[in-house]
Protein backbone atom coordinates (compact mmCIF):
# COMPACT_ATOMS: atom_id res chain seq x y z
CA UNK A 1 0.00 0.00 0.00
CA UNK A 2 1.12 3.22 -0.77
CA UNK A 3 0.20 7.35 -0.96
CA UNK A 4 -1.36 8.13 -3.98
CA UNK A 5 0.64 10.84 -4.40
CA UNK A 6 3.78 8.65 -4.59
CA UNK A 7 1.99 6.19 -6.78
CA UNK A 8 1.36 8.32 -9.02
CA UNK A 9 4.94 10.12 -9.05
CA UNK A 10 6.67 6.81 -9.22
CA UNK A 11 4.72 6.43 -12.33
CA UNK A 12 6.35 9.29 -14.19
CA UNK A 13 2.83 11.06 -14.42
CA UNK A 14 4.16 14.69 -13.07
CA UNK A 15 6.10 16.25 -10.17
CA UNK A 16 4.99 15.57 -6.59
CA UNK A 17 3.45 18.68 -6.22
CA UNK A 18 1.53 19.05 -9.73
CA UNK A 19 0.02 15.32 -9.02
CA UNK A 20 -0.73 17.19 -5.41
CA UNK A 21 -2.57 19.52 -7.23
CA UNK A 22 -4.34 17.43 -9.19
CA UNK A 23 -6.03 15.37 -6.86
CA UNK A 24 -6.99 18.30 -5.02
CA UNK A 25 -8.56 19.72 -7.74
CA UNK A 26 -10.62 16.03 -8.36
CA UNK A 27 -8.64 14.82 -11.45
CA UNK A 28 -8.12 11.66 -10.05
CA UNK A 29 -10.05 8.76 -10.19
CA UNK A 30 -9.17 5.42 -8.13
CA UNK A 31 -10.82 2.30 -8.64
CA UNK A 32 -13.94 4.26 -10.23
CA UNK A 33 -13.94 6.75 -7.41
CA UNK A 34 -12.89 10.44 -7.18
CA UNK A 35 -9.94 10.63 -4.73
CA UNK A 36 -9.22 14.05 -3.69
CA UNK A 37 -6.77 12.97 -0.53
CA UNK A 38 -3.01 12.83 -1.42
CA UNK A 39 -2.34 10.73 1.30
CA UNK A 40 -4.81 7.94 1.14
CA UNK A 41 -3.05 4.52 0.54
CA UNK A 42 -3.79 2.38 -2.19
CA UNK A 43 -2.42 -1.40 -3.34
CA UNK A 44 -0.09 -0.24 -6.14
CA UNK A 45 0.27 -3.35 -7.66
CA UNK A 46 -4.07 -3.50 -8.60
CA UNK A 47 -5.32 0.15 -8.31
CA UNK A 48 -7.04 1.56 -11.82
CA UNK A 49 -5.88 5.33 -11.79
CA UNK A 50 -7.27 7.66 -14.16
CA UNK A 51 -5.73 10.87 -14.38
CA UNK A 52 -7.65 13.75 -16.40
CA UNK A 53 -9.78 10.51 -17.35
CA UNK A 54 -6.76 8.57 -18.87
CA UNK A 55 -5.26 5.61 -17.53
CA UNK A 56 -2.35 5.86 -15.22
CA UNK A 57 0.48 2.99 -16.16
CA UNK A 58 1.71 2.36 -12.79
CA UNK A 59 5.15 1.13 -11.97
CA UNK A 60 4.72 -2.32 -11.63
CA UNK A 61 7.06 -5.44 -12.64
CA UNK A 62 6.94 -5.22 -16.99
CA UNK A 63 7.80 -8.26 -18.62
CA UNK A 64 8.13 -7.51 -22.87
CA UNK A 65 8.64 -9.85 -25.30
CA UNK A 66 10.77 -7.98 -28.44
CA UNK A 67 11.36 -9.58 -31.33
CA UNK A 68 14.78 -7.53 -31.98
CA UNK A 69 15.67 -6.87 -35.44
CA UNK A 70 19.70 -6.63 -36.77
CA UNK A 71 21.11 -3.24 -36.59
CA UNK A 72 20.17 -3.00 -32.35
CA UNK A 73 22.41 -3.14 -29.58
CA UNK A 74 20.92 -5.08 -26.59
CA UNK A 75 21.68 -2.18 -24.09
CA UNK A 76 20.27 0.17 -21.41
CA UNK A 77 22.16 2.98 -23.12
CA UNK A 78 24.24 4.12 -25.64
CA UNK A 79 25.79 7.53 -26.96
CA UNK A 80 26.28 6.52 -30.40
CA UNK A 81 23.95 3.40 -31.57
CA UNK A 82 20.33 2.42 -31.68
CA UNK A 83 19.83 0.22 -28.66
CA UNK A 84 16.44 -2.23 -27.98
CA UNK A 85 15.17 0.56 -25.55
CA UNK A 86 14.42 2.39 -28.86
CA UNK A 87 12.30 0.13 -29.60
CA UNK A 88 9.91 0.35 -26.24
CA UNK A 89 8.17 3.18 -24.96
CA UNK A 90 10.60 5.52 -23.14
CA UNK A 91 8.08 5.09 -19.44
CA UNK A 92 9.86 1.55 -19.29
CA UNK A 93 12.68 3.24 -19.36
CA UNK A 94 11.85 5.34 -16.06
CA UNK A 95 10.48 2.06 -14.68
CA UNK A 96 14.35 0.36 -14.72
CA UNK A 97 13.50 -1.84 -17.26
CA UNK A 98 16.62 -4.02 -19.03
CA UNK A 99 17.21 -6.56 -21.34
CA UNK A 100 17.20 -10.07 -19.79
CA UNK A 101 20.64 -11.27 -21.41
CA UNK A 102 21.89 -10.15 -24.79
CA UNK A 103 22.05 -10.70 -27.98
CA UNK A 104 24.40 -9.88 -30.85
CA UNK A 105 23.64 -6.27 -32.76
CA UNK A 106 23.39 -8.34 -36.14
CA UNK A 107 21.27 -11.37 -34.12
CA UNK A 108 17.36 -11.27 -34.37
CA UNK A 109 14.50 -12.49 -32.42
CA UNK A 110 13.00 -13.01 -29.02
CA UNK A 111 14.75 -10.80 -26.42
CA UNK A 112 12.99 -10.39 -22.90
CA UNK A 113 13.19 -6.86 -21.50
CA UNK A 114 11.88 -6.78 -17.61
CA UNK A 115 12.61 -4.57 -14.27
CA UNK A 116 12.22 -7.51 -12.33
CA UNK A 117 15.61 -8.42 -11.38
CA UNK A 118 15.07 -11.77 -9.60
CA UNK A 119 13.64 -12.82 -12.67
CA UNK A 120 16.13 -11.91 -14.99
CA UNK A 121 18.57 -13.50 -12.86
CA UNK A 122 17.09 -16.27 -12.90
CA UNK A 123 16.88 -16.80 -16.71
CA UNK A 124 20.06 -15.89 -17.46
CA UNK A 125 21.93 -17.63 -14.46
CA UNK A 126 23.55 -20.68 -16.13
CA UNK A 127 23.18 -22.32 -12.35
CA UNK A 128 19.58 -22.46 -14.12
CA UNK A 129 20.70 -23.81 -17.33
CA UNK A 130 16.92 -22.05 -19.21
CA UNK A 131 17.54 -24.01 -22.58
CA UNK A 132 17.63 -21.42 -25.43
CA UNK A 133 16.94 -22.59 -28.82
CA UNK A 134 18.40 -20.32 -32.36
CA UNK A 135 17.82 -20.72 -35.97
CA UNK A 136 20.87 -20.41 -37.64
CA UNK A 137 22.20 -19.86 -41.54
CA UNK A 138 26.13 -20.69 -42.21
CA UNK A 139 28.03 -21.82 -44.83
CA UNK A 140 28.49 -25.51 -45.67
CA UNK A 141 26.88 -28.31 -44.18
CA UNK A 142 26.34 -29.58 -40.49
CA UNK A 143 27.37 -32.91 -40.26
CA UNK A 144 26.83 -35.86 -38.23
CA UNK A 145 30.46 -35.39 -36.81
CA UNK A 146 29.49 -32.05 -35.93
CA UNK A 147 26.19 -33.00 -34.24
CA UNK A 148 28.52 -35.33 -32.00
CA UNK A 149 30.74 -32.56 -31.10
CA UNK A 150 27.81 -29.80 -30.07
CA UNK A 151 26.56 -33.17 -27.84
CA UNK A 152 30.06 -34.39 -26.30
CA UNK A 153 30.41 -30.32 -25.35
CA UNK A 154 32.59 -28.44 -27.50
CA UNK A 155 36.03 -26.83 -26.22
CA UNK A 156 36.73 -23.45 -28.19
CA UNK A 157 40.04 -22.76 -29.52
CA UNK A 158 40.74 -19.81 -26.72
CA UNK A 159 40.44 -22.27 -24.19
CA UNK A 160 36.37 -21.90 -23.18
CA UNK A 161 34.08 -25.25 -22.59
CA UNK A 162 30.55 -25.13 -23.55
CA UNK A 163 28.50 -27.35 -22.36
CA UNK A 164 26.45 -30.30 -23.98
CA UNK A 165 24.41 -28.54 -26.61
CA UNK A 166 22.19 -30.10 -29.42
CA UNK A 167 22.26 -29.46 -33.00
CA UNK A 168 20.05 -30.43 -35.54
CA UNK A 169 20.95 -29.86 -39.27
CA UNK A 170 18.09 -28.78 -41.08
CA UNK A 171 19.72 -28.93 -44.78
CA UNK A 172 20.61 -26.23 -47.16
CA UNK A 173 23.17 -24.94 -44.81
CA UNK A 174 20.46 -24.28 -41.95
CA UNK A 175 20.59 -25.56 -38.78
CA UNK A 176 18.44 -25.37 -35.49
CA UNK A 177 21.04 -25.02 -32.29
CA UNK A 178 19.48 -25.81 -28.27
CA UNK A 179 21.94 -24.48 -25.50
CA UNK A 180 22.29 -23.31 -22.03
CA UNK A 181 24.51 -20.96 -21.83
CA UNK A 182 24.28 -17.57 -23.07
CA UNK A 183 28.87 -16.85 -23.50
CA UNK A 184 29.49 -14.27 -25.32
CA UNK A 185 29.29 -14.89 -29.69
CA UNK A 186 28.45 -18.48 -28.07
CA UNK A 187 26.92 -19.74 -31.52
CA UNK A 188 29.27 -18.22 -33.74
CA UNK A 189 32.25 -19.16 -31.86
CA UNK A 190 30.66 -23.04 -31.84
CA UNK A 191 30.14 -23.20 -35.27
CA UNK A 192 33.53 -21.82 -35.83
CA UNK A 193 34.68 -24.03 -34.14
CA UNK A 194 33.60 -27.14 -36.26
CA UNK A 195 34.77 -24.79 -39.38
CA UNK A 196 31.45 -23.08 -40.24
CA UNK A 197 31.01 -19.47 -40.33
CA UNK A 198 27.40 -18.30 -39.13
CA UNK A 199 25.67 -15.65 -41.80
CA UNK A 200 22.46 -15.33 -39.89
CA UNK A 201 21.09 -16.49 -36.35
CA UNK A 202 18.12 -15.56 -34.65
CA UNK A 203 17.10 -16.60 -31.55
CA UNK A 204 13.28 -18.39 -31.07
CA UNK A 205 12.81 -19.88 -28.11
CA UNK A 206 14.12 -19.53 -24.34
CA UNK A 207 12.44 -21.68 -21.32
CA UNK A 208 8.73 -21.96 -22.31
CA UNK A 209 9.00 -18.56 -24.54
CA UNK A 210 8.35 -18.87 -28.08
CA UNK A 211 8.91 -15.85 -30.56
CA UNK A 212 5.21 -15.40 -31.73
CA UNK A 213 5.13 -15.68 -35.42
CA UNK A 214 2.60 -12.81 -35.76
CA UNK A 215 5.62 -10.35 -33.97
CA UNK A 216 7.34 -8.63 -36.96
CA UNK A 217 10.78 -7.52 -36.08
CA UNK A 218 11.08 -4.31 -33.83
CA UNK A 219 7.50 -5.20 -32.31
CA UNK A 220 6.97 -6.09 -29.01
CA UNK A 221 4.09 -7.20 -26.60
CA UNK A 222 3.97 -8.05 -23.40
CA UNK A 223 3.87 -11.22 -21.25
CA UNK A 224 0.79 -13.13 -20.96
CA UNK A 225 -0.43 -13.98 -17.62
CA UNK A 226 0.37 -17.84 -18.90
CA UNK A 227 3.94 -17.47 -20.27
CA UNK A 228 4.99 -15.49 -16.98
CA UNK A 229 3.52 -18.24 -14.88
CA UNK A 230 5.55 -20.85 -17.11
CA UNK A 231 8.55 -18.97 -16.69
CA UNK A 232 8.47 -19.13 -13.28
CA UNK A 233 7.26 -22.45 -12.93
CA UNK A 234 10.48 -23.55 -15.41
CA UNK A 235 12.69 -26.38 -13.96
CA UNK A 236 15.25 -26.28 -16.32
CA UNK A 237 16.99 -30.02 -16.92
CA UNK A 238 20.67 -30.71 -17.00
CA UNK A 239 20.13 -33.05 -20.01
CA UNK A 240 17.74 -33.11 -22.58
CA UNK A 241 15.36 -36.78 -22.74
N1 LIG B 1 25.12 -16.67 -29.80
C1 LIG B 1 25.73 -15.75 -30.61
O1 LIG B 1 26.75 -16.03 -31.20
N2 LIG B 1 25.14 -14.56 -30.74
C2 LIG B 1 23.98 -14.24 -30.15
O2 LIG B 1 23.50 -13.11 -30.34
C3 LIG B 1 23.36 -15.18 -29.33
C4 LIG B 1 23.95 -16.40 -29.17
Amino acid sequence: MQRLDKILSSAGAGTRKELRAAIRAGRVTVNGSVCRDESAKFDETSAQILLDGEPVELLRPALILLNKPAGYLTAADDPRQKTVMDLIPARYRRFGVMPVGRLDKDTEGLLLLTNDGNLAHRIISPKHGVWKTYYCEHDGEATAADVEAFAKGLLLPDGLSCLPAVLLPLGFGRSAVRLQEGKFHQVKRMFEAVGKKVLYLKRISMGPLVLPEDLAPGAYRKLTAEELAALKNEQPKRNED
